[in-house]
Formats: structure tokens, sequence, C-alpha cells
């Protein structure tokens, strides 16, 4: 559907979002991941309530906690999806829980008992398997400050509650969301590597809907082990694509004047970070006159 909306009596600008309360959105991730798109999670129900649908495929390219596809999909907001993501530790839980191993993972965190020396005899051994890999990855974004996966990050120290290192391990919450992940895992495909050679190759796909949320400008840093992103190219790519698309970044001038070479539709959402500050995020689509 496109179309542009009729400018309101008192001129065009489109009023400012409400923030989502997040604790409205069923969480269906195994991962806490920073930079997680849940607050959007309302935003994306109405594009793809327009754009969506039982005959198409949403692609993830920047998969993280995937909690975009996952809600697409245990929703029936589109018929199948595609996750693509380039970090090997993450890669390894979706390759475990969508190749049929997710009783196998889920049966793993139900044992554990999560003491500092059970954690740091995980942690510092390379895993000799995906499934091994999985389970480590799934125990170090339970034991980190933010859910980080990058090198380097610290542990919990006081976490909530006084609780500590354990303040983030609900291991009955995290096997549900992994068996309700193995009962839809055949319509959800998993690759690991680049997004940019799948995005190149089908970008003209009538079919295909995208999610595009790459690691920001700034933050990306930080947060992942794969930060570099050709932002510029990306632009190229998503204002070349058939089907529709919807991006998020962080509301930066050079982000903006990439959508304005690129003629794109840039609005800004606000949500709240990690420490309850409120920032804006951009949303980029060809269009978005959907977002009321
Ligand atoms: C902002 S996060 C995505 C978060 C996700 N939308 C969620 O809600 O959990 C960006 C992700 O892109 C991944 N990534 C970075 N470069 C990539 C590339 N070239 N291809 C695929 N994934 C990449 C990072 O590892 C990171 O997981």
């Amino acid at each position: 559907m496109t179309g542009t909306r009729m400018p309101d009596l008192f001129g065009s600008t489109p009023r400012q979002l409400k923030i989502v309360n997040v604790a409205s959105v069923p969480q269906r991730s195994p991962f806490r991941y920073a930079g997680g798109k849940t607050w959007l999670i309302p935003r994306v129900r109405e594009w793809l309530s327009i754009y969506g649908g039982m005959d198409k495929e949403l692609v993830e390219p920047f998969a993280g906690g995937g909690i975009v596809t996952l809600t697409a999909v245990m929703e029936n907001m589109v018929g199948k999806a595609t996750m693509i993501e380039l970090d090997e530790d993450v890669a390894s839980v979706w390759k475990t829980i969508l190749g049929g191993e997710a009783e196998w993972l889920a049966g793993e965190i139900e044992r554990f008992n999560l003491t500092a020396e059970n954690v740091s005899s995980i942690l510092s051994k390379p895993p000799a398997s995906t499934n091994a890999r999985a389970f480590a990855t799934i125990i170090k974004n339970r034991v980190t400050r933010g859910g980080i996966l990058a090198p380097g990050v610290g542990l919990i120290k006081n976490g909530e509650n006084g609780k500590g290192l354990a303040s983030r391990w609900y291991p009955k919450t995290l096997k549900t969301r992994i068996l309700a992940i193995d009962a839809v895992r055949r319509r959800i495909r998993f690759i690991q590597g680049d997004a940019f050679p799948f995005l190149k190759k089908n970008a003209k796909r009538k079919n295909l809907v995208f999610f595009v949320d790459p690691p920001y400008t700034k933050a990306g840093r930080r947060l992942y082990k794969y930060f570099d992103v050709d932002h510029d190219l990306l632009f190229r790519i998503v204002s070349q694509m058939s089907g529709s698309f919807l991006m998020t970044y962080d509301n930066e001038k050079e982000i903006r004047k990439l959508a304005k070479k690129y003629h794109l539709a840039t609005r800004t959402v606000p949500m709240k970070n990690t420490h309850h500050s409120e920032k804006l995020e951009l949303l980029i689509s060809r269009n978005l006159d959907w977002l009321v």
C-alpha cells in the first residue's frame, strides 16, 4: 500500500510517537540483546499488518537476538523468515535451536548450577562443538553487564536484589522460550555470515520484506564483535529493494544525511535505554505514512 497522508489542519508535522511499555511485549528471545528491538515491536506489528502476510518472507539481516523474526513468525504476520548473523557465538545459538537441538540446549540450561566457579569453567575453555558453544553463549549472555557478548566485557557484580552473578539467570523462562522457538523452527531459516551478499542478491525479490537493524554508528563498537558496516552501501541497497523494508538507526546527523541522499523517509521514535533515560531512535523506510 502506498500513497501519502493528507496534511492535518495545522500542518503536516507528524505527532510525537509514544514510548512503548516493554513489559507489554511478549519476550520471545533467548538472548538479552544489547540494542535489542523489543521496544519497537508494536511499530513492527503496524508495519507488517500492511506489508507482511502469510505469502511474505521476512528477512532480518542483522539478526542478533532475533526478536522481530520470532514475533513475526509466532504471531503469523509472515509465512516464514530468514535470519542472518555474522557473530559466531550468536550464530551458534540459532544454529543449535533451529537445527533441532532445542531440547538438548533447554536441558543443559535447566541442569546448570550457576556459580562463579561453574561459569568460569564453561567460559574459560574453547567450546568443542556448536552445541557447546551455544550453551556457553547463553551463559555468557546472562552473566555479563548488559548481556554484551563483545570481547572484553565485564561480568555482573551485584546484580538485581543482591543476587550477584545469577541475577539474570532464569532457566525455566529460557527453557520455555527455546521450546517455543523449536515449535516454529521449520518456518525460520538461519544463515551464519555477512548480510551484504544476501541483501545484494535478494534485494529485488518481491515476496521479501526486510527488517534492517545494523550495528549503530556510535554504540556498535562497544556492543558487538562485528560493528564495522558500510552504511552508505547499506542505504544504497535498501533504497533499491522491490519489497518493503523498515530500518532502524541512531538519530545521528550523518544517518539523516544518508536517508536524504537516497530519498528515504525518516521519523524519530522515543525509547527508554537500559539506564531508563529517554532517547530518540530513527526509523527509515521508503514510506512511513503507516506510522500513526
Ligand atoms: C543492532 S544488533 C541487532 C539487534 C536485533 N535487532 C535484536 O533485536 O536483537 C546488530 C547485529 O548485527 C550483527 N552484524 C554486524 N555486522 C554484520 C554483518 N555484516 N552481517 C550480519 N550481521 C552483522 C552484529 O553481530 C549484531 O548482532
